[in-house]
């Protein structure tokens, strides 16, 4: 064990795009675990575009982050000290943590890993542990599509939308999937099986989209909102349903922009529902059931990138609003 910690802590709520002043990083004591605590090492953490809302103080989901706290994160790490008889030395958990080398965990906010059989810790972190529920749920559960329907879905090579078209897929419809460059849908295309790609950067939208979905949408799985929304609510059928899971294009802009299709709600007789995949968490097995199921299967195909070093957390995180990313967004501090 090394003698010194580093920690992330957020000293500044970001206006528009996350500056580099918005965090700070510095060498910091370990903390020694409390009766019912216990002391981990990261060895992954996950950057989501949730980070961004966690930094800003806008109405969200869960407290956000306060000014000078560690940098709130989804981490996994391994027990190297405990105070609580259910975690032992050496237990792989994951949980809500925070961007900092060690940290102190308890049952409220980390839990088991489990045994990832032949997955390795890293693919099941990146994949089990919240983007893939997220599709799961958000698409199944909030979307409900059906056979031979239209599912289409934005930033559909990002870590959620990709495995979303995927299932899609599976069930049965009619996928088209918005991406920000001609190889993001190469790749939803060739490899993943997407029936449509749309580059949503070089394409006229609206066009692409009435192309694309002859039959018009019955299930849009937004992660974007903005314009992409927008386009996708003038084309819904009667009693479409629109599964909101995020609104990336929204979260560094300094001003909120509402569609300007709503009518198409009233119109069509939508069901516009927002989800947060915390809420299945008493049904996540359910979800590393089917998703472990169909990727042994090869029925799922995801791609994580993996990035050395805790230092380089803010500046990777900066991709994920700027397309650069390429899957799964994971910091590597130490494989298991
Ligand atoms: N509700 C929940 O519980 C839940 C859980 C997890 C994630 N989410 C949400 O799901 C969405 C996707 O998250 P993820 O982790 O899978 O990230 P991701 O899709 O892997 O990465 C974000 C992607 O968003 C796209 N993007 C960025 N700015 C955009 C813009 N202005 N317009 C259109 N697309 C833009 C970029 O892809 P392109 O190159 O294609 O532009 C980027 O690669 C986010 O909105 C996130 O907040 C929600």
């Amino acid at each position: 064990m090394s003698e010194t910690n580093h920690v992330w802590r957020l000293r500044k709520r970001p206006i528009g795009e996350i500056s580099n002043d918005v965090l700070s990083f510095a060498e910091e004591a370990i903390p020694e675990p409390n009766d019912g605590e216990f002391l981990i090492r990261l060895n992954y953490l996950s950057l989501d575009p949730t980070n961004r809302i966690w930094m800003s103080d806008m109405d969200q989901y869960m407290p956000p982050v306060e000014l000078d706290d560690p940098m709130r994160g989804l981490v996994c790490g391994t027990v190297l000290k405990s105070r609580h008889p259910d975690y032992n030395e050496g237990m792989i958990v994951s949980g809500l943590g925070s961007w900092s080398d060690y940290q102190l965990g308890s049952p409220a906010t980390m839990s088991p890993l489990g045994d990832t059989g032949p997955v390795a810790v890293v693919d099941a972190f990146s994949t089990l542990a919240l983007v893939g529920p997220t599709a799961y749920f958000g698409l199944l559960d909030v979307g409900q599509p059906k056979a031979g329907e239209t599912v289409v879905v934005s930033a559909a090579a990002g870590a959620v939308g990709s495995i979303v078209g995927q299932i899609a897929k599976i069930k049965g419809c009619h996928v088209v999937g918005l991406a920000g460059s001609d190889d993001k849908c190469a790749w939803i295309n060739d490899d993943l099986g997407f029936d449509k790609a749309i580059n949503y950067r070089t394409q006229n939208i609206t066009q692409a989209l009435v192309a694309a979905c002859p039959n018009g949408i019955d299930v849009y799985f937004d992660n974007v909102g903005g314009d992409i929304l927008d386009a996708c609510l003038k084309l819904m059928n009667l009693k479409g349903r629109i599964s909101t899971c995020g609104l990336i294009s929204q979260y560094n802009a300094t001003e909120a922009i509402g569609p300007a299709n709503y009518a198409m709600i009233l119109m069509q007789r939508l069901r516009v529902e927002g989800f947060i995949v915390l809420d299945y968490a008493e049904r996540y097995p359910e979800a590393i059931a089917a998703l472990s199921q169909w990727m042994a299967e090869g029925k799922i195909k995801v791609r994580t990138q993996v990035i050395d070093g805790l230092d380089n957390a803010l500046e990777t995180l900066k991709t994920l609003y700027t397309g650069e990313n390429t899957g799964k967004l994971i910091i590597r501090v130490e494989d298991i």
